[in-house]
């Protein structure tokens, strides 16, 4: 989806759509010195979104308003992402911040979607068009490297492979759509717990670095079945979150005995990703994985799509 781009005028707001990042590939490698461990992945951004709505304040400060997902919890303060997004960008502009940011959530929290890091993109965007600030890709990906390692691919969206903690990114010519079923639980996970529970792992020998993501990308280049992709899908922090988690192990297991192609972790997780056949096959599955039981809700997204900056 793409962020509109009408013009600051005063009292106009900026509304801008963020889609949620999935991981069909995820290869954890070892701590690094600076404590991040070095990443060999591919980011796709699925149908899934969040809206972030910027206008003026008239006065100086942040404010941050919070519907969906997380309302009521998360913080709407200096700790919430999309406050540090906002500050950054006055800062960078040598401007003071004056501005009410409304996050509309639909992205599931601490589920391994990157819903935070979403939203820092697109208070990012939103305020760079609100106040006008001329800043060029290169220099709004450093900004975004700077707060999260996710961050600079929720601003581009599409399909990349993420190197480095994540943060550096080339692009891939996905050729076609891939259909998903997205079930969340009623768990969170954070991200650091999960990456200690893989070190943990490792120490005791189980896992080890998935770092060729040539095969998947080729998929994805090459427009290849959902039957294909199935099986080039690979989460080295899969473990980690079923280990954390265990639940998680009789939800994949419905879903796969539901027909599902694949069940995969997203992320860090705990939501889990079901892929389908095309659309019809998702939402005949999606239906029976509700029936089921066992999720705490269950959604259809779609993949690849754009980001707020693309
Ligand atoms: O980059 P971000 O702030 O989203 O990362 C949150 C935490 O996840 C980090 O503080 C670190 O503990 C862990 N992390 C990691 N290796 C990465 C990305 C994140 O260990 N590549």
């Amino acid at each position: 989806m793409t962020g509109q781009t009408a013009p600051a005028q005063p009292g106009a707001s900026i509304s801008v759509d963020v889609p949620a990042k999935i991981n069909p590939h995820l290869g954890v490698g070892d701590a690094r010195a600076d404590g991040y461990h070095a990443l060999s992945t591919v980011y796709q951004a699925i149908s899934l979104h969040d809206t972030v709505t910027a206008e003026r304040r008239g006065e100086p400060g942040i404010e941050i308003t919070i519907s969906g997902e997380g309302a009521g919890t998360l913080p709407t303060g200096e700790a919430n992402l999309a406050h540090k997004a906002a500050k950054l960008i006055a800062l960078y502009a040598g401007i003071e911040p004056d501005v009410k940011l409304h996050l509309n959530k639909r992205i599931p929290v601490a589920g391994g979607l990157a819903g935070g890091s979403a939203d820092a993109a697109g208070a990012l965007i939103a305020c760079a068009r609100l106040w006008e600030v001329e800043i060029g890709d290169a220099e709004l990906e450093r900004l975004a490297a700077g707060l999260g390692s996710d961050v600079p691919f929720c601003l581009k969206g599409g399909t990349a492979i993420g190197s480095g903690r994540g943060e550096k990114l080339t692009p891939v010519d996905a050729k076609g759509t891939w259909h998903w079923v997205v079930a969340t639980t009623d768990t969170q996970i954070s991200t650091p717990e999960c990456y200690k529970e893989v070190d943990r792992l490792r120490e005791d020998g189980i896992g080890r670095y998935s770092s060729d993501v040539a095969p998947l990308v080729r998929a994805f280049e090459s427009g290849a079945s959902a039957d294909d992709l199935a099986r080039l899908l690979i989460n080295d922090m899969e473990a980690a979150a079923v280990s954390l988690r265990p639940q998680l192990a009789s939800l994949m297991h419905g879903g796969l005995e539901e027909g599902a192609l694949a069940a995969h972790v997203s992320g860090s997780g705990p939501t889990v990703l079901f892929l389908a056949t095309d659309v019809k096959h998702a939402v005949a599955l999606a239906r029976r994985i509700r029936m089921r039981g066992g999720a705490k809700s269950v959604h259809l997204a779609h993949g690849p799509v754009n980001g707020p900056a693309a």
